[in-house]
């Protein structure tokens, strides 16, 4: 496999193209930002920490038959991917109340939900990425019905292995964010899971303590940002 040229700067990632038209390589970066890019930082050790802790959660989560584009770790900053066409929507599953959804309704943030939440938001730093809904999606063209379904359907069953996989190691997964797409050697084909699941899309709080161990450390200032980062990659057996 031939690294080719840069082809997108994102917040945290860098895509670069490779020989295979159908394949691209992720590249983690140590920078980190919150608030739609409104903040931002390099953190030592960050790009690796969560290279490492994608790879083993998507594998996790291909041994349980969730598909997704991740295709191996290369080193320690790079993974190999299948080339995607990205749906333009952010899939967030909530277990507990956070974030903008405590802030929306006016709800204390540790309030337990009855039943995970799905929520949709719009992709878009611009706009600061507005919830929206099934109608908003299809009716605008974001994407069909069809995929409408997949994304719930495949978000919720993430929440059914990660949920038990961080119980295991003492840790709550408050929320998180999935982004799916189409692999381009599938364009028609079912809706696979991209991006990344690292502790930069999600919430994780000790089940004890109840102390935060996700990007909320850098968001609001608690520090010791990656030192929970690796903590989290120790508890589930990552190995660094
Ligand atoms: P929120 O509470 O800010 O809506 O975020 C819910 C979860 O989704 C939280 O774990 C952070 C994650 N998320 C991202 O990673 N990127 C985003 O752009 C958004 C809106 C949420
Ligand atoms: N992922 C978004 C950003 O980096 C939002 C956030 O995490 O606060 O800017």
């Amino acid at each position: 496999m031939e690294k080719r040229q840069e082809l997108y700067k994102g917040k945290a990632k860098t895509v670069f193209a490779t020989d295979d038209p159908h394949r691209l390589i992720m590249h983690y970066r140590d920078d980190v930002s919150a608030f739609d890019g409104a903040k931002l930082a390099k953190l030592d050790l960050k790009g690796e920490t969560n290279n490492k802790i994608n790879a083993y959660v998507m594998g996790k989560l291909a041994a349980t038959g969730v598909p997704s584009h991740f295709v191996g770790m290369l080193d320690e900053r790079e993974s190999l991917v299948k080339a995607m066409k990205m749906v333009p929507v952010e899939c967030v599953v909530r277990n507990v109340c956070a974030g903008s959804m405590a802030k929306r309704y006016g709800i204390a943030e540790g309030t337990k939900l009855a039943e995970p939440i799905f929520e949709f938001f719009l992709k878009s730093d611009a706009l600061h990425d507005p919830l929206c809904n099934d109608d908003h999606i299809r009716v605008l063209g974001w994407a069909t019905l069809r995929e409408i379904g997949e994304m719930k359907a495949i978000t919720h069953r993430v929440n059914a292995v990660l949920k038990p996989l961080f119980a295991a190691a003492g840790i709550d997964l408050v929320d998180y964010k999935l982004e799916f797409g189409h692999p381009t050697d599938d364009p028609d084909g079912p809706l696979v899971l991209g991006d990344e699941f690292t502790p930069d899309g999600c919430r994780l709080w000790d089940a004890k303590t109840g102390e935060k161990l996700d990007k909320d450390r850098f968001r609001r200032d608690l520090g010791e940002v990656i030192e929970h980062y690796r903590e989290v990659a120790r508890r589930i057996g990552v190995p660094l």
